[in-house]
């Protein structure tokens, strides 16, 4: 069931949803979320049964603002202090050291947890009537609202068409920044970016005033992270990234037979194909539009969905990151 989240009604519906134990999906700026109360293990276990995800990954857990952060975290280490100041609410997540008596499987056991306070204002109205809630819920434990290693959704009917309508969906639009955030690790002794968002690695190092490192940078890399496997964020057709050269010979090649492939690119090409899409000239934009474009081509049927690689700058590292594991088989 799909729900105005512009309406109290539907937002005070969603949390007793959420207080009761259920499951509500609910819009971010980044992706839709599947949500549930991060406090109860119970709770929680609908969400990976929902998705289809192994019980070992750690969930996100969203937050009203950086106070709450406090009811989940055992500490806040003074660089995630500077990024939660520079960037909260928005779409960054930090790992933070976990209080050992909530959240274990948001947490997939873990003893660090994934906390974030997003900017959207569904989000934001849903996470403080939660709280003030009977019982309250201080925080809620949210993965992308899909099916597990499938594209994130954008828009709340991309939901409803993964889960069904027995799932209450708050409807807040089209999400304006379109891939999941950004997640640095704080609970290491150095930072480290273990998934690029639209954040890039220069505007979160000058936040946090010292170098943030890579996974591949640091021998102890940190937990596994699903959102960080090879191939994930995958649409059923098979993505193929190519430069626009080798694109376009490729289309020559096939002639007639292109009408079968989806093509995304920012060069203009010369192709048969009705499933055609520029890429936008900007990272932001082409973030906002990638997973439903990608949800697009699914739905036409194609079996092959071939897309111009974007280019090598910083603020395409989230583009890039997403086309890449789509492309990995
Ligand atoms: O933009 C987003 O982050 C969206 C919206 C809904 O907030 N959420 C999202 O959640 O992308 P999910 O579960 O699809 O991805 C969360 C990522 C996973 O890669 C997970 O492994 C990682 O965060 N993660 C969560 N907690 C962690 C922890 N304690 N240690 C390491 N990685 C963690
Ligand atoms: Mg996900």
């Amino acid at each position: 069931m799909i729900l105005d989240g512009r309406q109290d009604s539907s937002i005070a519906q969603a949390a007793r949803v959420l207080a009761a134990g259920g499951l509500v999906a609910f819009p971010t700026e980044t992706v839709y979320g599947l949500g549930a109360d991060a406090g109860s293990d119970a709770a929680v276990a609908g969400i990976f049964a929902a998705k289809g995800r192994p019980s070992d990954h750690p969930l996100i857990v969203h937050v009203p603002d950086a106070a709450a952060a406090s009811r989940f975290a055992a500490s806040i280490p003074p660089v995630a202090q500077r990024l939660m100041d520079a960037f909260w609410p928005g779409p960054l997540t930090l790992i933070l050291p976990r209080r050992p008596e909530t959240g274990r499987a948001a947490a997939g056991g873990q003893d660090t947890i994934g906390l974030r306070c997003p900017a959207h204002p569904v989000a934001h109205a849903l996470l403080l009537a939660a709280a003030g809630a009977t019982p309250p819920v201080f925080g809620v434990a949210g993965p992308s609202a899909n099916r597990f290693g499938r594209v994130s959704p954008t828009t709340a009917a991309h939901v409803a068409g993964e889960f069904g309508p027995e799932l209450l969906v708050l409807d807040g639009g089209p999400t304006s920044v379109g891939i999941e955030s950004a997640i640095v690790d704080c609970s290491r002794a150095v930072p480290v970016l273990l998934r690029p968002g639209t954040l890039t690695r220069a505007q979160i190092e000058a936040a946090c005033g010292e170098r943030v490192w890579l996974p591949e940078e640091r021998a102890e890399a940190g937990p596994r992270a699903s959102g960080t496997l090879a191939s994930h964020y995958a649409p059923h057709a098979r993505v193929r990234l190519m430069d626009a050269r080798a694109l376009q010979t490729a289309l020559d090649v096939l002639g007639a037979d292109a009408v079968a492939i989806a093509v995304y690119a920012r060069s203009p090409l010369r192709t048969r194909t009705p499933h055609y899409r520029r890429m936008p000239d900007d990272a932001a934009e082409t973030a906002r539009q990638l997973f439903a474009v990608l949800r697009e081509f699914d739905a036409a049927g194609v079996k092959l969905i071939w897309v111009e690689t974007p280019p090598d700058a910083p603020e395409w590292d989230g583009v890039r990151d997403r086309l890449g594991r789509a492309s990995a088989v």
